[in-house]
């Protein structure tokens, strides 16, 4: 069906619905700690069974209804993404989407080799941001509890640049006292190979993750640690609304970015709605409760019907979590992002 004109949809404080994120299963091979520390996502932990999660088919049916309410961009997250199989396929019908016009995908990077790079490449994805926090192993099995070496996740690196999915990035998430210490180690590896990347703020995301304000390093710390080694200036943000504050290096090395959502948010222009692979959509990360496309689907609604309860649900927005965060906001526990009943990271994916 051809995307209508003039069904474009934002919400009440103004925003247009432009990004989707869509995260394929809530399963990983990882267990960071800040995301999916295993004490509680153990054996026993109720990930959806198979029925549950939506099949590409319901994806695509969702995509197309958000790209006619303004949906551009799509993301591929998960949990891990490439722990679900075939994904190729997802990827080149999201890219025939009318209206979509970039699909990119955020990886632990311990299953992207040359061959699966190349691969996702043919299938249409235009580019992967891969997550890396430590250049040292011993770290790694700490904050990331994974089955890989640093060298590994290095590979995944170059066989993205290889198979030409770039603009490549690398997410390093910065705990105090954790891997604070690696944020320049981590600038130096990438200047001058054409990787951005970006260095993230912990963040209260979920309820498992013991987050506490001490255990923030502040982008303006981050980036006085580099610029002490490497002079930096700003650049403009790449698209309206993007999450990472862009910073070249002024000895031409090539670009960084920050993600300041606890010390400096970026909600006033968001544009992101989130997909869990059960099916609920969100419109904010912190979120307590999503809309069921799922059962709406399996209920035979029309893409119609599915077009009109998205933009009803977009139209009623006001999520503004981590801008109330900051100004420390009264009434947070309200039940709209109380943090016990907050959807889990592998669910919303980011
Ligand atoms: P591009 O700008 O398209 O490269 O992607 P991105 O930075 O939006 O996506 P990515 O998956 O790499 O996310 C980077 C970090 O930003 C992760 O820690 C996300 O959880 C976080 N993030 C992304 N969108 C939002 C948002 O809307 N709100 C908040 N608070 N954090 C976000
Ligand atoms: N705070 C900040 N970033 C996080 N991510 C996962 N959990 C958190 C958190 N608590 C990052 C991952 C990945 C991206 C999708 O989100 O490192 O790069
Ligand atoms: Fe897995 Fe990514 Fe979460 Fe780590 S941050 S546990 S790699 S989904
Ligand atoms: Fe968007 Fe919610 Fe993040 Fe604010 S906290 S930027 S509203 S997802």
């Amino acid at each position: 069906m051809a995307v209508r004109k003039g069904v474009r949809v934002s919400d009440r404080l103004g925003r247009p619905l432009q990004d989707l994120r869509v995260s394929v299963t809530d399963r990983c091979n990882f267990r960071c700690t800040y995301c999916m520390p295993r004490a509680v996502f153990g054996p026993d932990y109720p990930f959806f069974r198979s029925d549950e999660v939506l099949t590409f088919d319901e994806i695509v049916r969702i995509v197309r209804a958000c790209a006619r309410l303004g949906v551009r961009k799509v993301r591929l997250t998960g949990g891990e993404p490439l722990l679900r199989p075939g994904l190729e396929q997802l990827i080149a019908a999201l890219r025939s989407v009318e209206g979509i016009d970039e699909v990119a995908m955020t990886t632990n990077g311990s299953m992207l080799d040359d061959r699966r790079a190349r691969m996702l490449k043919a299938a249409g994805l235009d580019r992967v941001t891969i997550s890396l926090d430590s250049l040292d192993d011993a770290v790694v099995r700490r904050l990331n509890d994974a089955p890989v070496s640093v060298r590994q996740i290095l590979a995944a690196v170059a066989a993205a640049l290889a198979a030409g999915l770039t603009p490549v990035k690398v997410n390093m998430v910065v705990i105090r006292g954790i891997n604070e210490h690696e944020v320049v180690p981590l600038a130096e590896q990438f200047r001058g190979t054409g990787v951005i990347v970006r260095f993230i703020e912990y963040m209260d995301v979920g309820h498992s993750n013991g987050w506490r304000r001490e255990d923030v390093v502040a982008a303006a710390e981050i980036l006085d640690h580099i610029s002490a080694r490497w002079p930096l200036e700003p650049m403009p943000p790449r698209y309206p609304g993007e999450v990472a504050s862009r910073y070249r290096y002024l000895d031409g090395a090539g670009e960084i970015g920050v993600i300041a959502s606890v010390t400096q948010p970026f909600c006033q222009g968001c544009t992101r709605a989130r997909l869990t692979a059960d099916g609920q959509l969100y419109t904010c990360l912190f979120g307590t409760a999503g809309l069921s496309l799922r059962s709406l689907l399996r209920q035979g609604a029309s893409e119609d019907e599915l077009v009109s309860l998205i933009r009803e649900t977009w139209s009623a927005r006001a999520d503004r979590y981590s801008e109330l965060r900051a100004a420390g906001a009264n009434g947070l526990e309200d039940g709209r992002y109380e943090r016990s009943r907050r959807v889990e990271m592998p669910r919303i994916g980011g």
